[in-house]
């Protein structure tokens, strides 16, 4: 098989840029490991309130982990639980939610934590509150006729 020149310069490229991008994925997964946000942790949503650590919503001080805090949030339509909650500044705080019902948004107002909170699957997010404030966390997924009542909040306080 004969190659034009051109060809054998772009299949070089290409194979090439693949190898580069498989292994940014490779490194990034297998070295540093990274993965999809929680994309394992199941929960049977009929169950939430007597499952740990949802039967127990709110903040809780956690030992011997890589957080200081756990935040507990369990959406329904059309509220969150807790409905409002006080976390210590520079806390770094694993933030740990589901839903009972229906898919609902996880998103915290002017900072970088939004997650799709969906019947069955817990969603987490690790980070770290420098910013004190009040924060108005919002449902940003379409849930029902109470949609745009959704709403809870964290207070980053001193
Ligand atoms: Cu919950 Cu929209």
């Amino acid at each position: 098989m004969h190659l034009h020149k051109l060809e054998k310069i772009w299949l070089t490229f290409g194979i090439g840029a693949l190898i580069v991008f498989l292994s940014v994925i490779g490194v990034s997964a297998f070295y540093l490991g990274n993965k999809p946000p929680s994309c394992l942790t199941t929960i049977n949503p009929e169950k939430v309130d007597t499952t740990k650590p949802f039967n127990k919503p709110g903040l809780h001080k956690v030992e011997g982990k890589d957080w200081d805090y756990e935040l507990v949030f369990v959406a329904s339509a059309f509220f969150y639980d807790p409905g409002a909650v006080k976390v210590p500044l520079g806390a770094k705080v694993k933030v740990i939610a589901t839903t009972k019902d229906v898919i609902h948004g996880f998103e915290v107002a002017g900072t970088n934590i939004n997650m799709m909170l969906e019947p069955g699957y817990v969603s987490e997010y690790t980070t770290t509150f420098d910013k004190a404030g009040e924060f108005l966390i919002v449902c940003n997924e379409y849930c029902g006729a109470g949609h745009h009542l959704m709403s809870s909040k964290i207070e980053v306080v001193k």
